[in-house]
Formats: structure tokens, sequence, C-alpha cells
């Protein structure tokens, strides 16, 4: 990794300060441990939203963690505080689970973009600031026409949740750009791993899966289970923001993605278990796959956990979905009706 500097624990007292929005969430909690490991301060800024303390319980005793529970889009709210003489910022806070976006887009875009916003104000006021990483989703690319679909493809959101996560990366290129703050764009493709979001709303497939798979339940294919997604193991993911952060490269867009492509039918024989289908949603891609090419390159970054392994270790530890929501095929049609009526039959 490119000018990477880690302090060791007898060097306490310059080591290094990285705010991490969204650390109590999925891919933030992650975020934590590495930076944790790694021996910097780290400031949590979660409103728990869909996140939970429970993911970062294990950091309750130690002094260089600190969180702070807070809405990244109150204006109102003295965030620079947190921001003072901070090295590099993590900002994964944003309402992530897509389909209740279709039901709710003011409640995201103010999440989503007026919350990055003011992080980015935020940020700006630190006199160290070496990266601004920022958490950005494939599906900004709709449904691409190149696969493995590379970062100059054609910006095709294809519903208010993509749509807002592509606005606030234009806001943080743009405050790169304008007011020389050395950012970053991390599109991450569909992240998988141990604390996998499973709030009340329907949400992504792993999710849905381990709780039907925990209760002897049907697992809920969506159309025949043919499309494929590019599932990449969160620690991986992590791995390529921190890669992101100490490299000297700035205002630069990267995709990060596990360089493959699986069925959900072929996640479903992992699983295993009973199947059922239901309908295939509009709006959505029948393959993600990233180009990974660029990451490779520029950073040396490279995905390390195989899809199976990965699976392997969420079925080893499936009791931590034991509080999921268990959805079946009413719940589901009930929780997508509006989806269907906005976006069609394609
Ligand atoms: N999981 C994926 O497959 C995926 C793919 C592409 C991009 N992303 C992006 O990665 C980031 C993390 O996603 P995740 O899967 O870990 O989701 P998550 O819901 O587990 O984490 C998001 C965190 O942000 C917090 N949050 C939401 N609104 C907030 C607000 N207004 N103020 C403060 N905190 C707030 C939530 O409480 C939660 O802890 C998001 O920005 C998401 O858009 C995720």
């Amino acid at each position: 990794m490119l000018g990477i500097k880690v302090k060791t624990m007898n060097n306490n007292d310059d080591s290094y300060r990285a705010v991490v929005t969204g650390g109590a969430g999925f891919i933030g909690s992650h975020m934590v441990d590495l930076l944790v490991k790694t021996n910097y301060e780290v400031i949590i800024i979660d409103n728990l939203a869909n996140g939970r303390l429970s993911n970062i319980e294990h950091h309750k005793n130690n002094s260089k963690v600190k969180f702070v529970n807070a809405d990244i889009s109150d204006y109102t709210l003295n965030l620079e505080q947190s921001f003072e003489d901070v090295d590099y910022v993590f900002h994964y806070a944003a309402l992530a689970d897509i389909v209740p976006s279709i039901n709710d887009p003011i409640t995201y875009h103010k999440a989503n973009v007026d919350g990055t916003i003011n992080i980015l104000q935020a940020a700006k006021t630190s006199k160290k600031l070496k990266k601004f990483v920022y958490a950005a989703s494939s599906s900004c690319y709709g449904i691409p026409d190149i696969y493995p679909t590379p970062e100059p493809s054609a910006i095709a959101p294809e519903y208010p949740y993509a749509h807002t996560k592509t606005v606030a990366e234009q806001y943080v290129m743009h405050w790169g750009q304008i007011y020389n703050m050395p950012v970053v764009s991390m599109r991450f493709f569909n992240v998988f791993g141990l604390r996998h979001r499973t709030s009340g709303t329907y949400g992504a497939v792993f999710g849905v899966f381990l709780a039907q798979l925990l209760n002897n339940q049907p697992l809920t294919i969506v159309g025949d289970g043919t499309q494929t997604r590019d599932f990449t193991y969160v620690t991986d993911i992590v791995d390529a923001c921190f890669s992101a952060a100490v490299s000297n490269i700035a205002q630069e867009i990267f995709n990060v993605g596990s360089d493959n492509t699986y069925s959900v039918n072929y996640l479903a024989e992992l699983l295993g278990g009973e199947k059922t289908y239901i309908p295939k949603r509009p709006g959505e891609p029948d393959c993600t796959h990233a180009d990974i090419t660029k990451i490779k390159e520029l950073l040396g970054w490279y995905p390390k956990v195989t899809f199976e392994e990965g699976v392997k270790m969420m079925l080893e530890n499936i009791n931590l979905w034991a509080d999921a929501p268990v959805w079946n095929k009413n719940s589901i049609e009930e929780a997508t009706k509006d989806w269907f009526e906005c976006l069609g039959n394609d």
C-alpha cells in the first residue's frame, strides 16, 4: 500500500484519527474493527436508524473508540467538533435498503444527500484531512450495457436509493474539486458478510435468506434465480477503503467487486433448504459484475475471500440472524407493491 504509516501501540499520542459515519452499521462496523486493529483513534457517528450498538459492543472499553449518536443530516448540530484534526473520514452513513426508497424518497434524500453535504462540510474543517472515502453504490449504473462494468460506464440510476447515492457521489467529487479536498469514491457491488443489515424493511438477499433458513421457511427467489450478483465479502470491502485512504491517490472513483458474479440459484444451493419463486422486480439488472482493473492497478487491491468461504462463515454464524424478520411471498408482495406500481413491468 502506498504511503502507509502504521503506528504501534506504544505510539498512542500521535496515532491517526478517523471518523466513521454509519460505524454501527454492517460495513461501517467492519471498518471500525480494521482501524482499531491498526491502532487508529476512531470516532463513530451513527443515529442507529438501521445500525446496532451490538455491532460495536466489543469496542466499548476501548478509550480510543468514541460513539456519537447523531443524525448526519441535522445541519444544526455542531458536527465539526468530531472532525477536529481528523486524518481520515470514512463516510458510510446512509439509508441503504433499496426497496423502501420508492415510498420515502425525501427521507432518503435527507439522509443520503443532505447528510453527505453536512459531513463534507464538517470534514473540510480538519486541518489534517488526508482522505475522505465515500461509500458509493454500483446501483448508479442501473442496468448496464457492458459486463464487467467499468467506472466510465453510463450513469443511470433506476430508483431513489440509487439516485441519492449517485447525487451524493457527485457532491463528494465536486467538494474535492472546488475545495481541494482529497476525496475518493468507492462503488461497492453486493456486499455480504457477518452483521449484514437486517432492518425491519425488505432488504438484501442474504438477510432475507438466512432468516428464512433459520425458520425452516422456503427461500424466496426473485425471478428464476439465474440473475447473478457480484457478491463481495465485507472484509475485502473495508480493506479496499483503507487502501484508498492511505494511498497518495485522490479525486478518483473505484469499483469494488469480487472479480466474479454468482447466480442467486447458486447461493440458494450453497445455503440449502426449500425454494419458492417470486416475481422479478423491474429496474433491477440481470447481472452485476464490476470491472476492477482500475483498483487493482492503482491501489494494488484485490479481493481475498471467496464467495464459498464467505457463505460458509455466514452459515457457521447463522444464529446472528435469529432476530431478523422472516419474509414470505405475501409480505414481500405487500412490501414491494409500490415498487411494481412505479417501475412497471419490463
Ligand atoms: N451493503 C451493500 O451491499 C452496499 C452496496 C453499495 C453501497 N453500500 C453503501 O455502504 C454504506 C453502508 O451500508 P450498509 O450495508 O453497511 O448499511 P447499514 O444500514 O448497515 O449501515 C448504514 C448506517 O448508517 C446509519 N445511518 C443511516 N442514516 C443515518 C443518519 N441520518 N445519521 C447517522 N447515521 C445514519 C445507520 O444507522 C447504519 O448504522 C451505505 O452508504 C450504503 O449505501 C452498501
